[in-house]
């Protein structure tokens, strides 16, 4: 695991556009597992700039989210498909098509549909990079606290906290969905490489439990530990309760005096990491 401290909510968002875009370059048709949520916004704005500056292309980049409500259309400013037209997909060259949300509408079986979600991530050759969020019960997607750390996509009923936690997106006469299509664990952990972005204080319980913490699925993140290149992005405020915060510095140094001696950081600590 590596986990990267930084001074504020622009330098995490500044290393995740950072780290995509390095892969976007090695592999201008790599898959991509993005999140929703407050915390990557930040990320696709840089994303955006990087786009703007005719650095990199997305037109042969193939995305699969996370997760998605059900119970509301695209069409619906709530619905994920919605944030990331408006957060990322309109704002670059990316291919609709290639776009994936696990959507499952009205009448739909999610059972069915959760399973060609996993097959068209199969199809895809794999997720390269699957961006994380994490809920302040330490969810990830919308695997809440007692899910199976061997799940799919499937469907999911969210947690009493998770609903008050976002009930704050939605407006008085909005309907708020209680029931969401997610990737499982076992989708994520399949990634070839995972960043969970953590910023502010409401997060720090949940990013030391999911670091710290012993695997369970009382808290979803912490299956992460199982995953052989995970990084975890955090501010300071995120990672105000880590015990172990000296050594994760210390660590970061040494990777970066790596980075000084043998060039790339990436080919040097995870050689075959894309
Ligand atoms: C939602 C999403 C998660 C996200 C989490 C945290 O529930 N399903 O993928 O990580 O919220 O959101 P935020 O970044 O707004 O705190």
């Amino acid at each position: 695991m590596e986990v990267v401290i930084l001074e504020n909510e622009d330098a995490v968002a500044e290393l995740g556009a950072q780290r995509i875009f390095e892969l976007v370059k090695k592999k201008p048709n790599a898959v991509l597992g993005l999140a929703t949520g407050s915390t990557p916004i930040a990320m696709y704005k840089k994303i955006i700039s990087f786009y703007e500056s005719k650095v990199v292309s997305f037109g042969d980049i193939v995305t699969f989210n996370l997760d998605e409500y059900i119970g509301i259309t695209a069409d619906n400013s709530q619905s994920y498909r919605y944030f990331m037209n408006r957060e990322l997909f309109d704002a670059i060259d990316i291919e609709q098509q290639n776009t994936h949300l696990p959507v499952c509408g009205a009448g739909e079986n999610p059972r069915e549909i959760g399973a060609a979600y996993e097959q068209s991530i199969v199809d895809a050759g794999g997720i390269d990079l699957q961006i994380l969020g994490i809920g302040s019960n330490g969810h990830i997607g919308f695997n809440e606290p007692g899910c199976s750390l061997s799940s799919r996509t499937r469907v999911k009923t969210l947690t009493q906290s998770t609903v008050r936690d976002n009930n704050h997106l939605f407006g008085p006469n909005e309907c708020q969905p209680h029931l969401a299509m997610t990737m499982g664990i076992a989708t994520i952990l399949d990634s070839r490489r995972t960043i969970l972005l953590a910023t502010g204080s409401q997060k720090a319980a949940a990013v030391r439990h999911a670091i710290e913490g012993s695997i369970s699925s009382g808290c979803p993140a912490t299956a992460l530990q199982m995953h052989e290149r995970v990084t975890f992005i955090l501010d300071e405020a995120a990672a105000s309760s880590l015990e172990n915060k000296s050594y994760y510095r210390w660590a970061h140094h040494q990777n970066r005096s790596l980075v000084e001696q043998f060039g790339n950081f990436h080919e040097v600590v995870e050689p075959d990491s894309y």
